[in-house]
């Protein structure tokens, strides 16, 4: 196991009716005044917004409100938040919805308090200081609500990029899996992929003897596994959501990450679709993710035949591993089909004469160093192949 320091001061209020008591975390963090932040109008439809604002003004907390937060969060909203905060003297940053409402809440957050273009923080990927932020999660997915991770999208180029700080670990989280019972099954769906893709981006490690976080990867893998289906068929399932919804919080705080080196080629290899295609991330991830492993598999055939076994049920053939570590990654495919996710470029919207450029932003974009860098070494032709095996 390598040497690691691991910090999470997120305070976590999980369960039904949770959202009730926003106003009492937000004062006991030392917030007054605050800038509500939210999404495209599902916190308004379903009345969480309504009773958030209450829960505030029972608190004796003063608030401002910005909603609009799309999919793929861009640099203008946060642009508009920063100015905002600054002028309404905000202390402290309520985020209500999902992983873009809460990525852009960081943006704004670290963006107050930095002396010049907020953008440069997503350049150098360093975020030094950010004013407070609170959640209150509305579906499972990102992980966001426990990370130190943002990633917006700059209009301009429409480059994704990420900044990362402890700074921008929430303060607290809010989680009632009642609140994701209202999401389309296709969200639910995206969401449990990307929660399985950070669990194997963890996984796929040069770090040899961790045994201890790689049996808790497994585990949660084989809860995402279990619980998916079980909610795809019944959303009012708030058993099988809540398991959903704190594996997806485990999976990104980076708690079974710790000692071990990790991979973020594939989702180095998404952004690029989401950022030019505007697709969901968790759709971006289901067409890349098992093309990556194709593609990487002879690194550590060890490795990919133990996921197999471990995760996938899969029979050890001990006389042909690869075979074992073959059938694993086509079980991967198999479940993302089950569960309703697209498997190629025309599914997703993704166009194949984009692929040089694609390739070439995801390598050289913003300074990058003309090659990614995980599980293994990515050139920019291996990147090109990687997108051709998606078509
Ligand atoms: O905008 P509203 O109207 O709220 O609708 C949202 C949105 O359209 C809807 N939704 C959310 N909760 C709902 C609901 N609809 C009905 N009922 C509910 N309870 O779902 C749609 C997607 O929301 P979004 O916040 O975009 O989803 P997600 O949580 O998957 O976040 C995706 C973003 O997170 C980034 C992704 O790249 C992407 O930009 N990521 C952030 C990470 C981090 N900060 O640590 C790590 C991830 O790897 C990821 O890259
Ligand atoms: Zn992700």
């Amino acid at each position: 196991m390598d040497n690691f320091t691991f910090y999470s001061p997120t305070y976590f209020v999980f369960g039904r009716d949770t959202e009730n008591e926003a106003g009492t975390y937000i004062k006991k963090f030392g917030g007054s005044r605050v800038l509500i932040h939210y999404g495209g109008g599902s916190v308004k439809r379903s009345g969480l917004l309504d009773r958030v604002k209450k829960s505030l003004e029972d608190a004796g907390l003063t608030y401002v409100e910005l909603g609009g937060v799309q999919p793929n969060p861009r640099s203008g909203l946060v642009y508009e938040g920063i100015e905002l905060c600054r002028k309404e003297k905000v202390d402290f940053i309520l985020a209500v919805g999902g992983g873009s409402t809460i990525d852009s809440s960081k943006g704004i957050a670290a963006g107050t308090l930095y002396d010049g273009d907020f953008w440069e923080l997503y350049q150098t990927g360093v975020a030094p200081a950010a004013l407070p932020i609170g959640t209150i999660l509305t579906i499972a997915a990102a992980g966001s609500e426990g990370s130190g991770d943002s990633v917006v999208t700059k209009e301009e180029g429409m480059l994704k990029r990420a900044t990362h700080g402890d700074v921008l670990r929430p303060k607290f989280s809010i989680l009632n899996p009642a609140l994701t019972q209202t999401l389309p099954p296709y969200q639910t769906a995206y969401g449990v992929t990307d929660i399985m893709a950070h669990l194997f981006e963890r996984y796929l490690t040069n770090t040899k003897d961790v045994e201890v976080t790689d049996r808790l990867i497994e585990g949660l893998l084989l809860t995402m596994i279990h619980e998916a289906p079980r909610v795809l068929e019944n959303p009012d399932n708030y058993e099988a959501r809540a398991n959903i919804m704190w594996a997806g919080m485990m999976a990104h705080n980076n708690s079974v990450g710790v000692g071990r080196t990790q991979d973020w080629t594939s989702h180095d290899i998404e952004h690029e679709l989401s950022a030019l295609y505007d697709c969901a991330h968790g759709a971006g991830l289901a067409v890349v993710m098992p093309n990556v492993m194709k593609y990487t598999y002879k690194h550590d055939i060890t490795r990919f035949a133990k996921a197999a076994v471990r995760i996938w049920g899969c029979q050890m053939d001990f006389d042909d591993p690869e075979r074992t570590a073959l059938e694993g990654i086509a079980r991967f495919r198999s479940f993302l089909t089950s569960i309703g996710m697209p498997k190629n470029f025309e599914e997703l919207g993704a166009r194949e004469e984009d692929i040089a450029i694609l390739a070439d932003v995801a390598c050289n974009g913003d300074g990058r160093p003309g090659y990614l860098e995980g599980f293994t070494k990515l050139s920019q032709k291996d990147i090109e192949e990687i997108y051709r095996l998606c078509l």
